[in-house]
């Protein structure tokens, strides 16, 4: 069987990690900004301000993609950049900018997917409680509108969120990530309504005003489990373990609380009883909202945990062996993440799934030969892209697949020190280079085109 002849196969990034010019042509402030220019938040001190330069670069950057043969980009619109303050004045500027992107990838049959929120809150938008306000979630629906409203001409395919689980989980409860709060865990699950309810009400904006008709996913993470078996036990146990509520202290770590509202449109009952003690009013009506018809199911999936059926078929993890495969930032390599993930969300959410990131950070160095040799990234790619295609021929709908990332970038609280792209960045000089593992993917396209 295989992969489905029109599947998409692309790659990823987002604004803050790539674009740079943070205070140029009218851009305001996100929350990234401020948090990356406040001592020791990140790696290095790094800031995102110049990043990839590629608000400048966009046409080389679009010319490499050819080069590669991505048929698809996804990246991410920066709220701030377009509607400076978040809400009110719209910055005919910052649309500008991705126009001339979107006309660039198209004059080039690359086909874009745009991310509302890859997590650049914008900062006046903070100031006025961010998240935890309730008009949040129409602040998100007016911005997500004005992105369809503009570009919806030429763009079809719209991601609401990327990673929920990141962004509220790493940046308001336990202060890895911008804004860089510890909230008290009532707060945090309160945002958490308000991010899935802006999530349904932006679908409504977004169908109403689309130019003509458009595809709307969302983009949540979670960590994969991996039976150790094929046996009818140790399957059963991942798929309890993948969906399971996790404690009250690590509760954010969680693919149903996220992902069942919106789809099936109903809150996990075992993290409803679980948690409790800590949950806003939760109506009838914002279920309703947030469960509003999407067209594909996204899910960055960068790793597994391998779990057997122990006592009473219970999950039970099973470790890593020693001296495992791991990737430069220390996650595990466990290619079968591919597989069992999206079956097991396919299963449950019955719609076409892409993998909207994927992919490894590895210690790229430029070679004396002057080219970027990255063995490891094209061993994990094959494998990984392996099991992805057992997931297919198993009979789960994937749709498309996006390596994390087109190219090297500011990888958050890591700064610079983590390379992830296809792409070598040279940050002192912006040079460009193809590593191995574009090339190697460039062949794979061809031969699954
Ligand atoms: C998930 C995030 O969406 C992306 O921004 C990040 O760089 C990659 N994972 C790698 O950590």
């Amino acid at each position: 069987m295989g992969f489905k002849k029109d599947f998409v196969w692309g790659a990823a990034t987002s604004s803050y990690q790539i674009e740079g010019a943070y205070n140029e042509d009218g851009r305001g402030m996100s929350i990234w900004d401020v948090y990356s220019h406040e001592p020791v938040k990140v790696f290095g001190n790094h800031t995102g301000d110049t990043a990839c330069e590629h608000y400048h670069r966009f046409k080389e950057d679009v010319a490499l993609m050819k080069k590669i043969g991505i048929k698809a980009y996804r990246f991410s619109v920066s709220w701030s950049r377009i509607i400076p303050d978040g809400t009110g004045a719209v910055n005919e500027k910052g649309i500008a900018f991705y126009s001339e992107l979107i006309n660039e990838l198209k004059e080039n049959n690359i086909e874009p997917y745009i991310t509302l929120f890859h997590w650049d809150l914008p900062y006046e938008l903070h100031k006025r409680g961010g998240w935890m306000n309730p008009d949040s979630v129409k602040w998100f629906a007016d911005y997500a509108a004005l992105v369809v409203a503009r570009f919806s001409d030429r763009v079809t395919n719209f991601i609401t969120f990327n990673e929920p689980q990141c962004f509220i989980g790493l940046g308001y409860y336990k202060a890895e990530h911008a804004p860089g709060l510890r909230h008290p865990v009532r707060d945090v699950f309160e945002m958490s309504h308000n991010v899935l309810k802006a999530h349904g009400a932006a679908v409504i904006a977004m169908r109403k005003s689309a130019r003509q008709n458009i595809k709307i996913g969302y983009a949540p993470t979670g960590t994969a489990a991996i039976p150790v078996s094929e046996s009818a036990e140790d399957i059963a146990a991942a798929r309890k373990l993948m969906f399971e509520c996790p404690a009250l202290e690590n509760w954010t770590w969680n693919v149903s609380w996220w992902s069942d509202p919106v789809v099936l449109g109903h809150y996990p009952e075992e993290g409803l009883r679980k948690y409790k003690d800590y949950l806003p009013e939760i109506t009838e009506e914002d279920m309703r909202l947030i469960n509003q018809p999407i067209d594909f199911y996204g899910q960055n999936i960068y790793q597994g945990v391998y779990v057997k059926a122990g006592e009473n078929g219970e999950p039970e993890v099973v470790e890593h062996t020693a001296g495992y495969a791991k990737t430069a930032i220390q996650w595990p390599v466990t290619p079968e993440c591919l597989r069992w993930g999206p079956q097991f969300l396919y299963e449950r959410y019955r719609l076409p799934i892409y993998i909207t990131e994927n992919g490894m950070s590895a210690h790229d160095v430029i070679s004396l030969d002057g080219n970027v040799h990255d063995p490891n990234r094209i061993d994990f790619l094959a494998r990984h892209l392996e099991q992805l295609e057992k997931a297919a021929d198993g009979g789960t709908d994937v749709a498309g697949y996006f390596q994390w990332s087109l190219m090297d970038n500011y990888e958050w609280a890591c700064g610079y020190s983590e390379r992830f792209g296809l792409i070598y960045v040279d940050y002192e000089t912006q040079q460009r280079i193809i590593k191995d593992s574009g090339y190697w993917y460039k062949t794979w396209i061809e031969n699954h085109s």
